[in-house]
Order: structure tokens, then C-alpha cells, then sequence
């Protein structure tokens, strides 16, 4: 009698099971995150390193989510610099507005040309850094953050300044084509991304544009 409950509870039990088991084998895990994940979207071939980003105290593991509150300030930056070589950082976000309808890809969020060795700070600014500002319900936008190393010292003289109280020259930026025009080492020495979406920074982020 006890051993005929047994079977007839674990029968419910298996029954019960099943159905979870099918889901599990229908939708594998999702592949962990890689340097491939903004191929082709932002550049022809993934960069050779991961870049080591910090943001404050926090260190970032590739593709890993953060808030717009926690990247209100350009990252720290280390990758594998010689010393008498110059190399152009970018952040870039290809997911503008939203992923599935990238009509503004890239938004440039920050651009330094002829960084002297690993020194980001001793470099040449083309845009300055804005943080991440996923517009309400677009969202997960990956950024993209790269390094590549430049032939010499380089003129960015044709090359639009934009500063961070202003939208313009942002939109539409393309980094692959930068690095094609300026002839910059590929594929890009380091790189990385991370995920963000919308919270409640980024008004008082789009408030800091005037144009
Ligand atoms: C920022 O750039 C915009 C567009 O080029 C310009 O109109 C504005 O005067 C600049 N602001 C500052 C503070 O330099």
C-alpha cells in the first residue's frame, strides 16, 4: 500500500517534471558574451584583446550590464601600450535608438586621437566623453568601447571637435570607416562593451545638450 502511493507520487512527480525538461531543451542557455558580439554591427573583425575598463571602483566584465548612473564619467583604460606608439580610443553605440531599429547608428560617445602610449588623459580630444543615455523603452544598447593603435602621430585637423553640451557630428558616426580614413592598425588592438538601458539619469543626461 505505502509502495503503491510511492509509485503513484512519483509518477505525479515525473509527470510534473517533464514538461519543464522539453522547455529547457527547446531554448539552450544563451551563448556567454564574446568580442564577436559587435561584429559586423560596429567593425569588420573583433579586437584582438579585452580591454580592462573601470569605472570608478567597478570593473567591468565584457559584456556585462551597467546603468547610465554608474558611467556618468569617462572609464579608466588599460590595454597592452608601448610606450612609442599612439593609439585612438572610441565608445560608440550602435544600438541608436534601439537595436531593433538602429536608424541613427553609431552614436559617438567619445573619440581621443594620438594617446601617447596607455596615457588616454595626454591625448587629443575629438569628442568628449557623454555617458550613456538609452532613450525610455528602447531597451538594452550595447557600448562599444575600442583601441586602436595608429601608424604615428597623426593630423585630425579635418576632423570635426564635438564637445559634450552638443548632440552634433554624434549620430550616424561610423568607427570602422574612421579607422579606414585615418589608416589606424586593424583589427583594433582592445575592446569590449557593455549593456545599458534607460533609469533615471538619463534625463538630467540629455538635459546637458543645447544643441
Ligand atoms: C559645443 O559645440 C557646439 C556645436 O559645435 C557649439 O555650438 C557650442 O558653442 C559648443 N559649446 C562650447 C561650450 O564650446
Amino acid at each position: 500500500m505505502v509502495f503503491a502511493v510511492a509509485c503513484a507520487a512519483l509518477a505525479l512527480w515525473a509527470g510534473a517534471m517533464m514538461p519543464a525538461a522539453a522547455d529547457e531543451a527547446a531554448a539552450p542557455p544563451p551563448p556567454p558574451p564574446s568580442l564577436d558580439d559587435f561584429v559586423p554591427d560596429v567593425v569588420r573583425h573583433p579586437p584582438v584583446d579585452v580591454l580592462a575598463v573601470r569605472f570608478g571602483d567597478k570593473q567591468l566584465g565584457l559584456g556585462e550590464e551597467l546603468t547610465p548612473t554608474q558611467v556618468k564619467a569617462p572609464p579608466a583604460l588599460t590595454w597592452e601600450a608601448n610606450a612609442q606608439d599612439f593609439y585612438t580610443v572610441c565608445m560608440t553605440d550602435p544600438d541608436a535608438p534601439s537595436r531593433a531599429t538602429p536608424t541613427n547608428r553609431e552614436f559617438l560617445h567619445w573619440l581621443v586621437g594620438n594617446v601617447p602610449g596607455g596615457d588616454v588623459a595626454r591625448g587629443e580630444v575629438l569628442a568628449e566623453y557623454v555617458g550613456s543615455g538609452p532613450p525610455l523603452g528602447t531597451g538594452l544598447h550595447r557600448y562599444v568601447l575600442l583601441v586602436f593603435r595608429q601608424p604615428g602621430r597623426m593630423e585630425f585637423d579635418d576632423e570635426p571637435r564635438r564637445n559634450a553640451t552638443s548632440r552634433i557630428g554624434r549620430p550616424r558616426f561610423s568607427v570602422q570607416h574612421f579607422a579606414d580614413r585615418f589608416a589606424l592598425e586593424q583589427p583594433a588592438v582592445a575592446g569590449t562593451y557593455y549593456l545599458a538601458q534607460w533609469d533615471d539619469y538619463v534625463p538630467t543626461l540629455h538635459a546637458q545638450f543645447t544643441s
